[in-house]
C-alpha cells in the first residue's frame, strides 16, 4: 500500500550530515517503492511541522542519528502527536542511547561487556582532573578508552596508552557530556551485526577493518579509508554466538525494527557488546546495507521492512508496550 511518508533527517547533533546522507538513501528508495515522501530537516520548529503534517502523513520514518532524533525525544514528540513512526520507541531509544545504563542492563543478562569505569563531571572538579585519572588507571590500566556516556559516531571518544593521554582524553569527552566511560581497551577485531524488522532477521556478521587501527568518525565516513568484510571470516560458530548475543541486546533494551550492535572481539575471539545503535546510518557507505546485500535483501527491501515497524509504542490505554 502506497503511503504518505515524512522523513526525519539532518537535527542538530554531532552526526547531522550523516543524518543528511541516510535521509537522502531512504527517501529515495522510499520513492521507488512508490511511496510518497516528505523529506524534513529537523530543526527547532520541529513540533510545529510535524503538527502541520499530522493530518496528511500516514508515518514518520526516523533517519536521525545522535542526540535529539536517536534518543528518544523525537520518538517522545511523534508518540504525542500519535503519528505511527519507525523502529524504537521512547524509552528504548533512550536507554541504548545511554552507554553506560544499557551496560547494566547487559550485565544483568549476561551479555558480556569490556570492564568500565563511569567518570563524571562532578568527580573531576571535585577530585581533580589527575588525581581522578589516577584512580581509574590504577583500576583499568592501560591501553584504556575513553567516550562521552551519550554521544554516537565516536565523537569525543579516544584511546589512551597513559596518564597524560588519559587526562587529556577525558577533558575532551567531558565537552561533550557530563559523565564519560573508561573502558578496558580491548586489542582485537570490531565485528558488527544488524537487526531488521518486527519480528527482527539478523544479519550475518560485518567485519570492519579500519585503515588507522580505531574506527573513527573519519573512517567511519571516508570511502577507502575502511574494510568490511561480510560474512567475518570467523569461526561458524563464534558467527552464531554473535547473532544471538545481539537479538539478546536488542530485546534487553526493548528496541523494535531496526538494531546495529557492535562488538569487539579479543585476542582470544571474546565478544565484548559495546552498544546498541538504534537508528544506524543508512548511507550507501554504511553497513546496514552491506550486511543485508549479504543476506540477499536488497536496501529497498530493508527500508520497507523498517516502515513496516512504524507505530506507536506506548499504549495509550495505560502500560507501556515497550517492557518485554
Ligand atoms: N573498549 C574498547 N576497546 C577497544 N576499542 C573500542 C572500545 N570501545 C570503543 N572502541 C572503538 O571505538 C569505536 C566507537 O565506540 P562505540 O562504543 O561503538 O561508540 P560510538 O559508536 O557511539 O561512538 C568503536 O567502533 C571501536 O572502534
Ligand atoms: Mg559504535
Amino acid at each position: 500500500m502506497a503511503m504518505r511518508v515524512a522523513v526525519l533527517m539532518g537535527g542538530t547533533s554531532a552526526e547531522r550530515e550523516v543524518s543528511l546522507r541516510s535521509g537522502q538513501a531512504v527517501s529515495s528508495a522510499l520513492r521507488d517503492l512508490g511511496h510518497e515522501v516528505v523529506e524534513v530537516d529537523v530543526g527547532p520548529d520541529i513540533a510545529l511541522r510535524m503538527t502541520e503534517l499530522r493530518e496528511t502523513i500516514d508515518a514518520a520514518f526516523l533517519a536521525l542519528h545522535g542526540r535529539m532524533g536517536e534518543d528518544g525525544t523525537i520518538q517522545g514528540l511523534l508518540e504525542i502527536l500519535a503519528i505511527p513512526y519507525t523502529g524504537s520507541g521512547v524509552m528504548a531509544s533512550a536507554l541504548a542511547m545511554n552507554k553506560h545504563l544499557s551496560k547494566q542492563v547487559f550485565r544483568a543478562r549476561d551479555i558480556p561487556v569490556a570492564e568500565d569505569e563511569a567518570v563524571g563531571a562532578a568527580r573531576v572538579a571535585e577530585r581533580g582532573l589527575g588525581k581522578v585519572a589516577e584512580e581509574v588507571s590504577a583500576r583499568l590500566g592501560f591501553p584504556c578508552m575513553v567516550k562521552p556516556n551519550c554521544e554516537g559516531s565516536t565523537v569525543g571518544a579516544r584511546r589512551a596508552r597513559n596518564i597524560a593521554e588519559l587526562e587529556e582524553a577525558i577533558e575532551e569527552a567531558l565537552r561533550y557530556d557530563d559523565l564519560l566511560l573508561v573502558e578496558r581497551f580491548i586489542e582485537g577485531r570490531e565485528v558488527t551485526v544488524g537487526l531488521v524488522g518486527g519480528e527482527p532477521v539478523v544479519l550475518p556478521v560485518l567485519e570492519v577493518v579500519a585503515s588507522k587501527g580505531v574506527y573513527d568518525y573519519e573512517c567511519k565516513y571516508t570511502q577507502g579509508m575502511t574494510e568490511y568484510i561480510v560474512p567475518a571470516p570467523i569461526p561458524d560458530e563464534l558467527a552464531e554466538r554473535l547473532r544471538r548475543l545481539s537479538l539478546e541486546a536488542h530485546s534487553a533494551l526493548c528496541c523494535e525494527g531496526l538494531s546495529r550492535v557492535d562488538f569487539m572481539l579479543d585476542e582470544e575471539g571474546r565478544p565484548y557488546c559495546l552498544e546498541v545503535n538504534t537508528i544506524p546510518g543508512m548511507t550507501s557507505l554504511s553497513l546496514i546495507p552491506k550486511a543485508a546485500a549479504a543476506a540477499g535483501l536488497s536496501f529497498h527491501r530493508v527500508v520497507e521492512m523498517v516502515l513496516e515497524t512504524a507505530r506507536l509504542k506506548i499504549n495509550r490505554e495505560g502500560g507501556c508496550r515497550e517492557v518485554g
